[in-house]
Parts: structure tokens; sequence; C-alpha cells
């Protein structure tokens, strides 16, 4: 059987630290973010990791953040937009439990993503197409992967989370 945790998943800007802080209060489980677990573990933050150490480095880190989380023990899982690039993360995905996929359309995750200069594989010299690029490569692995997929565009996280809530069934 798998695993009981909520597992958030979904390209940057879609919300899912934010919608992961609500889902902790609400639940009372307690929340674990890949990209947090990564940076402590270095002592950076994942702009600086990327910046120094490389992508593939961080992607090794990511992998093993993931791995340490225990399937059996209900939790709030955050993962980064690239968790699902990896086949053995995806794996690992499918069994802590339900995966979230959040999404929103491709104007309001520019809006939101534009709003910092923090992620690395935006640094480029035409970010929208970058960020264009990436979702046609990603959509597809978000989708495979997910069991429930919200469209975070135009409502609260408050309102993201009731509704992660209801669609399995906890609220
Ligand atoms: C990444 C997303 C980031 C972070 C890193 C790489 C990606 O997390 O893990 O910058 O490859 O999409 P968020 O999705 O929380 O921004």
């Amino acid at each position: 059987m798998s695993g009981q945790s909520i597992v958030l998943i979904g390209f940057m800007g879609t919300g899912k630290s934010s919608t992961g802080r609500v889902l902790a209060r609400l639940t009372g489980l307690p929340r674990f973010d890949t990209d947090e677990m990564v940076s402590t573990r270095f002592g950076l933050p994942v702009s600086e990791i990327f910046a120094k150490f490389g992508e593939e480095k961080f992607r090794d880190a990511e992998t093993e953040a993931l791995a340490q989380l225990a399937d059996g023990a209900p939790a709030i899982v955050v993962t980064g937009g690239g968790i699902v690039l990896r086949g053995e993360n995806v794996k690992k995905l499918r069994a802590l439990g339900r995966v979230v996929c959040l999404e929103a359309d491709e104007e309001t995750l520019f809006r939101r993503i534009s709003r910092r200069a923090t992620r690395p594989l935006l640094q480029t010299e035409n970010p929208r197409a970058t960020m264009v690029e990436l979702l046609r490569v990603r959509e597809p692995l978000y989708r495979g992967v997910a069991d429930v997929r919200i469209d975070t565009s135009s409502v609260s996280h408050d309102e993201v989370a009731d509704a992660i809530l209801k669609s399995i069934g906890q609220l």
C-alpha cells in the first residue's frame, strides 16, 4: 500500500511552497520541502548551489533529500519544479502518497515567476521562451505522475489547499 502523504508537484510559480504551508497548518502534518532540505544541506540558497556546483549536483542532492522521506509517515511534501525529471524520483513520489499537481496558465506563471529573480533556470536572455520550453517538456511528466490536478491561476492558497483536501477526501 502506498503512503499517506500529500505530495505537491508542479512548475515554478504554481504556489507549491505557500500551499504546502497552508496544508501543514490545516492538517497538523509535518511539512518537508525538498528545496529547503537541499538548501540547508549546502548552507546556501538554491540559486547559489546552481551557480557554484551546477544543476547536476543540485539534482543529486534533491534526489537524496526525497529518498530520506519515510513512505509510512504522513506528511506534506513540497517539491521543486524539476523533481519529475528523474524516474527514481517519480517512483518515490508515488510511494509517498497522493500526488497533487498544481498548475496555472502561462501568463499567470510568468507574472509570478518574474516577481523574484531567484530561479536559476530562468536567468536567460529570453526567460519567457525558456519558461515555455521547460513547460513543454515537463507538462507530460507532471501529468503522468499526478493523481489530482488543480488550476491555481485565479484562486488563493487557502482555496487551493481546501480543493486539495476535498479532492482527496480529507475535508
Ligand atoms: C527548479 C525549481 C525550483 C528549484 C530549482 C529548480 C526547476 O523550485 O528546485 O530552482 O527545475 O523547475 P520551485 O519549483 O519551488 O521554484
